[in-house]
C-alpha cells in the first residue's frame, strides 16, 4: 500500500517495514507520552528507558563483554577518522591497512595526529582484494592497527582479522556491522555508522574496550572528540541524537526476536549467493572484487563497459529498483544487499539482470 521499491542504496538503506511500521505507530504519542521521541526531553526518563534498552539489547545482540563501552555519538564514522588518533595514540604511532575508499580516508587523516603508516594496501588493484596479513610488519610501539573490515565502495571484506601481534585493533565494520556474529573481544575498538544495517545517517556507535578510554590526552584535546567525556557522560556530554538512538534499539530488537546474529548471517549469505552465483555464470557481467574477498553487503559488478553499464543502470531504475549505480570512483554498478534487503529483492533483481542478459546478446 506504500509502493515501497527495492532500493540496493549503500546508505542510507533500507529499513526493514516491521521497524518502520512501529515507528509510524509511535510517532504521534510515544507509548503514552503524548509526544514523539523527537520531541522528548533526552534527559527525561522515558528517553532513559528508551536509551538503556538500546545499550542492554545491543549488548546481548552482539554479547559484548562488561569490560567494553558502547557509546553513540554524532559525525558518523568520519568523526571517528579523528578520534581514533586523537584518543590512542600515545607517541607510538599506528599502523594502517589501506583496503579502499574508507580506510584510505581513515589514514589520511590519522596522518595529522602522528606516526601513522600504511603497512599494506591493494592501491595497486583498485582495492579488489585483502593483502595478506599474516605477518604484517607491525612495530613494537604501535599503539594501535587500523583496518576497515568491509570496504562499502570496493566491496571487499577481511576473510580472517590481520595478526596485530597483541596490538589493538580497530575496525571500521560501518556496512558490516550487525551482519553476522562478531567476536567483540577481538577487537580494541569497533566504530560504525548506523545508516547501512541499521538507521537513519548522522551517529556512529563505538565499542572501545574500557582500558583504551584514556584521560590523560593533550589538554587541548576539544572536550566533544574525547571518548573520556562521552563514556563519562553515558554519551549524553550533550544532546544526543535521540532519534537515531530510538530507532537503533527497536533495530536491535528486532534482530533479537528474529534469530539473533547467527540467523542474520544466514539470511545475508543466503542472499549474497544468489547475486554472485548470477554473476559468475553470466556472460555479460562480472564481480570486480576477487572472489577470495567479496563482501556479503555490497556486492559491485560491471558489463566492462562504461556506456553498457550505464544502459543497465537505466534499465533496472525503469524496472523499479533503485541506487545501483556504482559509486563515482569505480564506476559500474553495485548492489548493496544489507540485513534489511529481503531474499525476494535479490530475487527479482537478478531476474531484471537476466532479463537485461537475455536482450543484449
Ligand atoms: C566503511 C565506511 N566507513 C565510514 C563511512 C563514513 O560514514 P559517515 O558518512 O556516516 O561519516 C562510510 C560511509 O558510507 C563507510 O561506508
Amino acid at each position: 500500500m506504500y509502493n515501497r521499491i527495492y532500493n540496493f542504496s549503500a546508505g542510507p538503506a533500507m529499513m526493514s517495514e516491521p521497524v518502520l511500521e512501529q515507528i509510524r505507530d509511535e510517532l504521534m504519542n510515544f507509548q503514552g507520552s503524548g509526544m514523539s521521541v523527537m520531541e522528548m526531553s533526552h534527559r527525561s526518563s522515558q528517553f532513559r528507558q528508551i536509551y538503556d534498552n538500546a545499550q542492554a539489547d545491543l549488548r546481548k545482540l552482539m554479547g559484548i563483554p562488561d569490560e567494553y563501552a558502547v557509546l553513540f555519538l554524532q559525525g558518523g564514522v568520519t568523526l571517528q577518522f579523528s578520534m581514533v588518533p586523537m584518543n590512542l595514540l600515545q607517541g607510538g604511532g599506528a599502523e594502517y591497512l589501506v583496503t579502499g575508499a574508507w580506510s584510505k580516508k581513515a589514514f589520511v587523516e590519522a596522518k595529522k595526529f602522528g606516526d601513522v603508516r600504511c603497512i599494506a594496501t591493494s592501491e595497486d588493484q583498485n582495492y579488489a582484494y585483502i593483502p595478506d596479513c599474516s605477518s604484517l610488519p607491525i612495530r613494537d610501539s604501535a599503539d594501535y592497527v587500523y583496518i576497515c573490515e568491509n570496504e562499502t565502495i570496493h566491496g571487499t571484506t577481511y576473510p580472517t582479522l590481520p595478526n596485530t601481534y597483541g596490538k589493538p585493533l580497530v575496525s571500521d565494520q560501518s556496512s558490516m556491522f550487525l551482519s553476522r556474529p562478531c567476536r567483540v573481544s577481538d577487537y580494541g575498538v569497533i566504530v560504525a555508522g548506523i545508516q547501512k544495517n541499521i538507521g537513519p545517517a548522522g551517529m556512529a556507535i563505538v565499542i572501545i574496550r574500557k582500558d583504551l578510554i584514556r584521560s590523560d590526552l593533550d589538554p587541548r584535546t576539544p572536550a566533544y572528540l574525547r571518548y573520556d567525556v562521552h563514556d563519562a557522560a553515558n554519551s549524553m556530554y550533550n544532546t544526543p541524537n535521540c532519534w537515531a538512538i530510538y530507532i537503533c534499539g527497536k533495530v536491535f530488537r528486532y534482530l533479537l526476536d528474529n534469530g539473533g546474529l547467527e540467523a542474520a548471517a544466514q539470511r545475508n549469505l543466503e542472499k549474497a549467493k544468489i547475486l554472485y552465483d548470477y554473476l559468475d555464470q553470466s556472460n555479460l557481467f562480472r564481480g570486480t572484487a576477487d572472489p577470495a574477498f567479496r563482501s556479503v553487503m555490497n556486492v559491485p559488478f560491471s558489463t566492462g563497459s562504461a556506456e553498457l553499464d550505464a544502459q543497465v543502470v537505466a534499465y533496472v531504475t525503469a524496472a523499479g529498483f533503485d541506487n545501483l549505480k556504482g559509486h563515482r570512483s569505480v564506476g559500474g554498478l553495485r548492489a548493496s544487499i544489507y540485513n534489511a534487503m529481503p531474499k525476494a529483492g535479490v530475487e527479482a533483481l537478478v531476474d531484471c539482470l537476466s532479463q537485461f542478459e537475455a536482450e543484449h546478446r
